[in-house]
Parts: C-alpha cells; structure tokens; sequence
C-alpha cells in the first residue's frame, strides 16, 4: 500500500452498518482537531451534554468544555461518580434529570467523555432518552478506545448482573485522544492491552507480532506507537462488528478469552481488572487449542509469556478449577446451555466450538493455578 493511501486511511476510520456509512472515528493526539471533526454533525444549533466521571472530568472536562463551547448553541455537564459500582439506572435516572432540565429534544446530543462504564451509560442513556438522541464517543481508557467505544453496544448493570439492561445504539462519532492514555494507572493501561492482544490472535497474526516487536515503545506509552497501535486494534474490531452487529453469530470471537475471563472476574469478585482476566481466559483457551494440536507447543508458550511483558498475569491463585467451571456455565445459562468456547484455529484466527468439555475447561484451569 502506498504511503499517502496509509495515511489518508488512517486520518479516520469510517465504520459501516448494514453496508451503509454508520459513524467515522477519529484517532488523533489531541483534542485540538475536535470542533473542525465534529463539523460533520451539524451541531451548530444543538445542545451538548458531556457525560464523564469523578477521575475524568477534573482531568479533561474543562478542554473539552472550552472546545465544543464555540461549536454549539448550548453545552452542560455531567459528572458520575467513577466506577463500576455506579453504572446503574439510579443514575441514569439521575442523568435524565439533567437532561430534562437542560432541556435537551431530539435533534441534540450527549458526549461520552471516559473509559467504558461512561461510554456505556451515556450510550444507554442516548438510546433511551426521547427514544434516542445522537451520543460522540471520547473514549479516555486504552479499553474504551479499542473495544468499548466501537460496536454500539450500550448499557447498565442490573442488582449483580452485568450489563443485563442495554440496547444497541451506534454513535454518531468516535473521537479518540490518544493523548489521554497517559493519565491511565499502570493496571488500567495493561487491562487494556489484553483486549489489544486479543484482536491481534483472534484475527490478524502480523498485528499481534506487531506489538510483540513494539512492547518497548508500548511500554514507555509511546504516542506514536501508540496511535498506530489502537488504528489496528479499532480495524479488527470495527470488520468483525460490520459483519454481524447484533451479535447473532461471528462477533462471538470478540469473546475469546471471555468464557474462562469472565468467571474468573466474577469469583475474584472484581478485584482483578477486566482484562487481567481476559490475559488468564486467553491462556486458558490457547492451552486448550494446544491440546487439540490446533497451535504447536511453541506457539503456546509463545502467546503465554508475552502476556508478562505487557504487564498480564498468566496464573491465578485461591480459586478452585472446578468451581471456574461452575461460574462459567452459570454465566452462559442464558444461552443454548452448552459452552460457546473460542479457541484457536491458528495464530491470528479463532473460531467458535461448542464441543470443549468440562474435562478440557478443567485441565487447562489447573494448569495455569498457582500453587
Ligand atoms: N460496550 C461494549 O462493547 C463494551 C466492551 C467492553 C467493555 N465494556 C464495559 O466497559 C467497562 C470497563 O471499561 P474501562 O475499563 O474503561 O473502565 P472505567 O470506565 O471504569 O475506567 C477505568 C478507570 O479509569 C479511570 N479513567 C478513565 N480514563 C482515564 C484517564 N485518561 N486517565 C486516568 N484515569 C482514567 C476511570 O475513572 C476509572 O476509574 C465495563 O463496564 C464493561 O462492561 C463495554
Ligand atoms: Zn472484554
């Protein structure tokens, strides 16, 4: 590919559905290119509301404030308190409150500015409020810009359900701040790798050696390096979302890692990170694809091992296997009732399987338990 044809490909990215221009996204490194991005919107006449979080908001909320101010009739914000813990409609109705007062009708708009839980929300608020308003995302975690921002999924947590109330509801634009990244924790960043990697074996095998052969610059945050990094990962992501964006078939391999992540997540009672728990969920199903003789044993220790350089953990400890197992059936009761595994195919390729077996799941936990 030519040099100007890379570079015009990667100014934005342009996201489809059902074949049709759905929203572009914007990868840049700061936030000065915003109000010419948002031109496309049409917003001049609109009302805003930023939507952020307690971390965030002292952190970038006066910026954006200053540059979307000129760009459109009227602009408020709102802050949540940040975490998981709060990403309910206790205050989503509280959100709608705001909304209502400021007065906000149908042609207006909402902008998402942090990590997952407020990309979440406000894109559930979006999609309900007047049966939907336009929402922007502006992802500010590694995992947001990645994964969350993209795919239109949106949603709260219900009593001890994850993401059990949500709809799909695309934004109108994702703007990404590469810049942002440095303000991240050390955990939240390498969280967010985990999610990078996983785009790179379920999908493009040159990418994941990509950012084997970057780890230094990804490392050290690199903005650059950085940049091109999430293009990537947002290119895999954004192709398998394209090809089935409701979820009916093909964008399960999003999940890899997912089965044996998720469980683990729920039963350390979310004192391990997301992606920590994707990293030791990956391992799990590349260790069962070795026993399939599906990768070589090299390969395997390959793709365990880099997830330490990146800040993963590759082993757990005080849970039992058997009751992983446990957790994960229970977390896929809603399902057909058999485990829907990912594994890999090859390096870079993964597909779903619905033949794993408890033995399987279970040989593969005990293998990676610390003792
Ligand atoms: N919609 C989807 O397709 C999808 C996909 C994956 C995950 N999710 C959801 O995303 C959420 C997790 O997202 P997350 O990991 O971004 O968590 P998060 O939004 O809770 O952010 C993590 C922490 O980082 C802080 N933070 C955010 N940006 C920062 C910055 N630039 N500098 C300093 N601190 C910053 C936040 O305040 C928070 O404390 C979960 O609720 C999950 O269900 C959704
Ligand atoms: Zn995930």
């Amino acid at each position: 590919m030519s040099d100007v044809r890379k570079q015009q490909e990667n100014d934005f990215i342009t996201v489809k559905k059902d074949r049709r221009f759905a929203y572009h996204i914007y990868p840049e490194l700061s936030f000065d290119a915003l109000p010419e991005r948002l031109e496309e919107l049409d917003i001049k006449d609109r009302r805003m509301v930023i939507v952020s979080d307690s971390n965030v908001a002292p952190l970038y909320l006066d910026e954006l404030k200053e540059k979307l101010t000129p760009a459109c009739r009227q602009l408020s914000s709102y802050v949540i308190p940040a975490g998981e813990e709060h990403k309910n409609l206790d205050e989503i109705r509280k959100l709608y409150i705001h909304l209502i007062e400021q007065g906000l009708d149908r042609n207006d708009l909402l902008v998402a500015l942090g990590g997952g839980v407020i990309g979440d929300m406000t894109g559930f608020a979006a999609a309900t409020y007047l049966r939907g308003i336009r929402f922007i995302q502006v992802p500010t975690t590694l995992l947001s810009q990645v994964d969350s921002s993209i795919g239109g999924k949106t949603g709260v947590d219900f009593d001890q359900y994850k993401n059990m109330v949500g709809a799909f509801h695309q934004p109108s634009l994702v703007y990404i701040n590469i810049g942002t990244l440095k303000t991240l924790d050390d955990r939240q960043f390498a969280s967010g790798m985990g999610e990078v990697l996983k785009h790179g074996l379920i999908r493009d095998a040159s990418y994941y050696e990509w950012c084997l052969d970057h780890m230094g610059e990804i490392g050290e945050r690199d903005p650059e390096v950085l940049r091109e990094m999430v293009i990537g990962s947002v290119h895999i992501k954004r192709r398998v979302v394209e090809r089935d964006p409701q979820e009916k078939g093909e964008r399960a391999v999003l999940n890899f890692g997912h089965t044996a992540g998720h469980a683990i997540e729920k039963l350390k009672k979310f004192e391990l990170a997301h992606g920590e728990c994707v990293a030791l969920g990956s391992v799990v199903a590349a260790y069962i694809s070795r026993k399939r003789e599906l990768i070589d044993e090299d390969t395997f220790y390959e793709i365990r091992d880099m997830f330490v350089g990146f800040g993963l953990p590759i082993s757990f400890d005080s849970l039992e296997p058997e009751d992983i197992l446990a957790a994960a059936k229970h977390d896929k009761k809603m399902d057909k009732g058999n485990i829907r595994f990912i594994l890999l195919k090859k390096l870079g390729s993964a597909y779903i399987d619905e033949t794993v077996s408890d033995q399987e799941i279970t040989e593969a936990l005990r293998f990676i338990k610390a003792d």
